[in-house]
């Protein structure tokens, strides 16, 4: 599986360049994983440290029975907590009150589902939660996970001391390319040393910002980061994404209970048109049907996964009313219109804001709605509600 990364290592060494463009994108992480932005569930922004076996079963369930691994999620991921200590060998240790039957018995249930299983460690000496990190214990560790059956690793940054972030998660990468095992490499330095710039050839996500809240704007600067607030920070990073290395914006907030649905509505629409990795993070188990339909809204899903890759980007500011557009591989555009402002608004997409001849016809389908809105000519307008969205595509 790592056999395009080493030649290319290896080429820059002896400048043979061509080798590394032969067969795709120079640099990307060729792990084979992740080539549309990667679907599933993680604990952390619902249940923090309160996760156990059986929480984690529960979760695999309930991704089956609510349709949402048929609408495309797979992978269930432990954050935070899961671990305690390490044996006399090094081995990392989960809790053991909370994961009675150990990690191997949880992950054969994910599997058995049909799904993926992920888990979560640092780069650093201990965990946001002080729980042992992965600082020294890499290559043990991508091999005990392997063993496992662990389809997904979560890295943060927290504890790191003086060291390099870049050369942390690289050693990380070695690792879990050297266990065999093709497993998706999250990284989660919350955007702290720009990893758009460099983690092209380590991970297949990086986190671009500081930790999401369920909330739609934090009202100051130390505020927590609201879906308005992390949307700004994504702005400019499109040009990093593509298949197998995605922006991170930080998993969904969508049924927490602090935004309204249509705010909600509208944080999954903007995460789908930026090609963000989707990690739900609310009680699957019980969600509302308004949440399920939110989450599992499968024309939405397909801007996300469309596979161009593209990440979509503001193509219209006007105040609080904004469009933003994602090119689409069949040549059409999903586009979102963005109303911040706390009243109901008119917001235009012009062809030429999206990239068209502004002669051109093209048709226009509601992806909320579910509806065709018939061919358009030169613009399309919507009234959106305060903090929604109508979200279309547009293909001439
Ligand atoms: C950091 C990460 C979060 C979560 C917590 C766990 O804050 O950014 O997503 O993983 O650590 O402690």
């Amino acid at each position: 599986m790592a056999m395009k990364t080493f030649t290319c290592r290896v080429a820059l060494g002896i400048a043979v360049l061509g080798l590394c463009a032969a067969g795709g994108e120079l640099w990307a992480l060729d792990n084979g994983v992740a080539r549309t932005p990667p679907m599933g569930w993680n604990s952390w922004n619902k249940f923090h440290c309160d996760v156990s076996e059986d929480l984690i079963k529960q979760a695999a369930d309930a991704m089956v029975s609510s349709g949402m691994k048929d609408a495309g999620y797979q992978f269930i991921v432990i954050d935070d907590c899961w671990q305690v200590s390490r044996d006399a060998d090094g081995n990392i240790v989960p809790d053991p009150k909370r994961f009675p039957n150990g990690m191997k018995a949880l992950a054969d249930y994910v599997h058995s589902k049909g799904l993926k299983f992920g888990v979560y460690s640092d780069a650093g000496l201990r965990t946001c939660q002080g729980r042992p990190g992965g600082r020294g214990y890499e290559f043990q560790d991508a091999r005990q996970y392997a063993a496992w059956g662990v389809d997904y690793l979560k890295y943060d940054w927290c504890n790191h001391g003086t060291q390099d972030s870049a050369a942390s998660y690289s050693l990380m990468r070695d690792a879990l390319e050297k266990s065999g095992r093709p497993i998706v490499f999250s990284l989660c330095e919350w955007g702290s040393t720009k990893p758009w710039l460099w983690a092209k050839d380590i991970g297949n996500l990086w986190r671009t910002t500081g930790d999401i809240e369920d909330k739609w704007e934090g009202r100051a600067k130390f505020d927590g980061l609201g879906v308005v607030q992390i949307l700004d920070l994504q702005d400019g990073l499109q040009s990093y994404a593509g298949p197998g290395h995605w922006n991170d914006p930080d998993m969904l907030e969508v049924g927490n209970g602090g935004m309204t649905d249509t705010e909600y509505r509208a944080h999954f629409s903007m995460w789908c048109l930026l090609a963000a990795p989707l990690m739900a993070g609310n009680d699957i188990r019980s969600m509302t049907p308004d949440i399920r339909d939110i989450l599992t809204n499968k024309e939405v899903i397909a801007v996300d996964q469309d596979p161009a890759g593209i990440e979509g980007h503001r193509v219209k500011r006007d105040g609080g009313l904004e469009v933003w557009s994602k090119q689409l591989a069949d040549g059409g555009r999903a586009v979102a219109l963005l109303n911040r402002t706390g009243a109901e608004a008119q917001i235009t997409a012009t062809w030429p804001e999206i990239g068209y001849p502004s002669d051109i016809r093209a048709k226009v389908r509601d992806l909320w709605e579910k509806k065709d809105l018939g061919e358009m000519h030169g613009s399309f307008s919507a009234q959106v509600p305060s903090h929604g969205v109508v979200m279309v595509t547009i293909k001439p």
